[in-house]
């Protein structure tokens, strides 16, 4: 049986910080989101220890507009996707204190529409992302209250489709991705009553394909990213014993690069930061030894989840 090899994905995602090739150059305005990817993955490791958090967070902070968004690296333009990833990275090493909580609570209040929607930022993009994005960033700096909740939930549940799932605008198909956002959304507000469990777990579990991956839509071939995508959503819904979680993690295994370490979206692809958090973030769902447990809302470790809410390491 094919087995996790740990220790390689870690060196793995530590080596990316040096690398400065032709992926690096290209990904620089992904920066934020591809930290908070590999810095969350080496926490769920056990080895965020290794990483230098003062010198992270000081680098968040040059990254920071007066408008109180965050840029996916210094002197990039805002975004509420970057400023979560960046609320979230702070949350990791227990640095939340050193920003401005309000000043961020007003920058993603201001991106609330009156229907309301969020736009990702000033050009106005509308999409249950920025949804997610706002409610998970808010709940974490304890500032839900400077939006209209109630019109927030409105806008999820218009996106609702007769099948159970979600869309990234209302009247738009369903789909893996949006799905995680908008029951993600409506967990973390409390709100689940609006999700039609047995009609969305059934959608969900249909996603998994004969070789043990999970696909986002039907006919799509199976990826490692929806590993997360559709099991986080039916383990929020209390459905994920409708899946096979043994086939499950041998898609995950599969997907490593088990000479140089990371995982790949597919068997014997390229690997990358994204697939490999999120193939680390599956097992973690599954449970799988020497893992950190995962909060499945949040996408971040529970002991931080708890210590952000609780005051606490669990
Ligand atoms: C599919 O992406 C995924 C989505 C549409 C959901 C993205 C969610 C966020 C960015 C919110 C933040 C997420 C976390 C975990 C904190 P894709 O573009 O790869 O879709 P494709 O497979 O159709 O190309
Ligand atoms: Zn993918």
């Amino acid at each position: 049986m094919t087995t996790f090899q740990l220790e390689k994905h870690v060196n793995y995602v530590k080596s990316l910080d040096k690398k400065s090739d032709f992926d690096s150059v290209v990904m620089e305005h992904l920066r934020m989101s591809g930290a908070y990817w590999g810095l969350t993955a080496l926490d769920l490791m056990h080895s965020l220890n290794d990483m230098d958090g003062e010198e992270i967070a000081a680098w968040i902070l040059k990254c920071q507009h007066d408008c109180g968004g965050f840029g996916g690296n210094i002197g990039h333009d805002p975004h509420i996707l970057y400023t979560l990833s960046a609320v979230q990275i702070l949350a990791l090493f227990d640095k939340l204190s050193v920003v401005d909580a309000d000043k961020i609570a007003k920058y993603i209040s201001g991106l609330q529409r009156e229907d309301g929607s969020f736009a990702g930022d000033e050009w106005g993009e509308i999409d249950t992302r920025f949804t997610y994005t706002a409610v998970s960033c808010l709940s974490l700096l304890k500032r839900l209250d400077s939006i209209n909740v109630e019109k927030a939930t409105d806008f999820l549940v218009r996106c609702r489709n007769f099948d159970g799932g979600f869309g990234c605008t209302p009247g738009a198909e369903s789909h893996a991705g949006q799905i995680f956002c908008c029951v993600g959304a409506l967990a973390i507000l409390g709100a689940l009553h609006h999700v039609d469990r047995d009609l969305l777990g059934w959608w969900l579990c249909e996603r998994q394909v004969k070789a043990g991956g999970l696909n986002g839509r039907p006919e799509k071939l199976p990826d490692v990213c929806y590993s997360w995508w559709v099991l986080s959503s039916l383990i929020i819904i209390d459905r994920a014993h409708w899946i096979s979680k043994e086939k499950l993690r041998d898609f995950i295994l599969n997907c490593q690069d088990q000479d140089r370490g990371g995982i790949s979206d597919a068997p014997d692809d390229a690997v990358d930061v994204f697939h490999t958090f999120f193939g680390v973030g599956g097992l973690s769902l599954l449970e799988y030894p020497g893992l950190k447990s995962i909060d499945p809302a949040y996408a971040l470790p529970v002991d931080v989840i708890d210590r952000v809410f609780y005051g606490q390491k669990s």
